[in-house]
């Protein structure tokens, strides 16, 4: 007889509920989005459900139509009556006895949150410190899958260093991205930011801080950051969907510029403003 046990209970395999036998949990196997509202208005939508449509092809997930999702998230957004809220939702290829082969019949399973987005001002004006840790993710990073373990190692890494992110450097030595946001400069006064071919995922705030740099006259440098440059540089900043552009001003323990948010670095984050009011 075959036995399953969950917690203290065990029973027979075929009683187990499918949450319990998500390829989600199993292997990773899915893909998710992280979005925002502002004051009631879900920021970049569109770029957020095409990120998700791409994730799905690429881990050939199929049969998902991105437009019923999209009513559902929107459904369960108005229904949450939340301002500032954080949306997070994920499709796993679906549930099933574990086996790395997937069975052809599987149907995707779906699951959303929609909650509270506590701000907290002190990160903007005070700014954050970051400590770096090996990019030791797979090839894929521009998918944004359930594969998150080494960004769970490397953000608690950076927790035991009295850090508040992490900050991947891959194995040319070259800085990629956060555990969980995109990484930025300002170097010799311009905006230094990994190319999309450096193994991150397509940050959505990536696109729109480069696009308040160009609103702003600051030019833009696509070219990966290695450590020791980031450590001298005038100025250091995450960008991440929930909270838009937080600053760093410690980096790997080197204190960055004077030690409070730069310049640039309020200007770009004034700027981003006009785009969520
Ligand atoms: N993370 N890089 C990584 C590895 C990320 O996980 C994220 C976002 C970003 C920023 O992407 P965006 O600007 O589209 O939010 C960059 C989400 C918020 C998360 O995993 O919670």
């Amino acid at each position: 007889m075959q036995i399953a046990m969950i917690g203290e209970r065990m029973m027979g395999i075929e009683e187990v509920g499918s949450e319990h036998l998500d390829r989600g949990v199993f292997f990773g196997d899915g893909v998710y989005e992280v979005l925002r509202s502002y004051n009631g208005k879900i920021f970049a939508i569109d770029e957020h459900f095409e990120r998700f449509a791409n994730s799905l092809k690429a881990i050939e997930i199929t049969g998902v139509d991105i437009g019923e999702i999209r009513a559902k998230v929107l459904k369960a957004f108005e229904k949450a009556e939340i301002a500032n809220a954080k949306i997070y939702f994920h499709i796993t290829r679906g549930s099933g006895v574990r086996d790395h082969l997937p069975k052809a019949d599987l149907k995707p399973n779906f699951f959303l949150t929609i909650s509270e987005l506590k701000d907290n001002p002190k990160l903007k004006n005070e700014g954050v410190t970051v400590s770096t840790y090996p990019d030791i993710r797979w090839k894929r990073c521009d998918i944004k899958s359930l594969n998150l373990l080494p960004n769970v190692l490397a953000k608690g890494d950076a927790d035991k260093k009295g850090c508040w992110e992490a900050i991947f450097v891959d194995d040319n030595g070259m800085i990629t991205e956060g555990s969980s946001s995109a990484f930025f400069g300002i170097v010799k006064g311009k905006l230094r930011t990994s190319p999309l071919k450096a193994n991150i995922l397509p940050s959505v705030t990536r696109k729109y801080v480069e696009l308040a740099a160009k609103n702003i006259g600051l030019g833009i440098v696509e070219k990966s950051l290695t450590p020791k440059e980031a450590a001298v540089a005038e100025e250091l900043f995450l960008g991440v969907t929930t909270k838009d552009i937080i600053p760093v001003v410690k980096f790997d323990g080197k204190v960055t510029g004077d030690g409070k948010p730069g310049k640039w670095t309020k200007q770009l984050i004034e700027e981003f403003k006009k785009f969520t009011a």
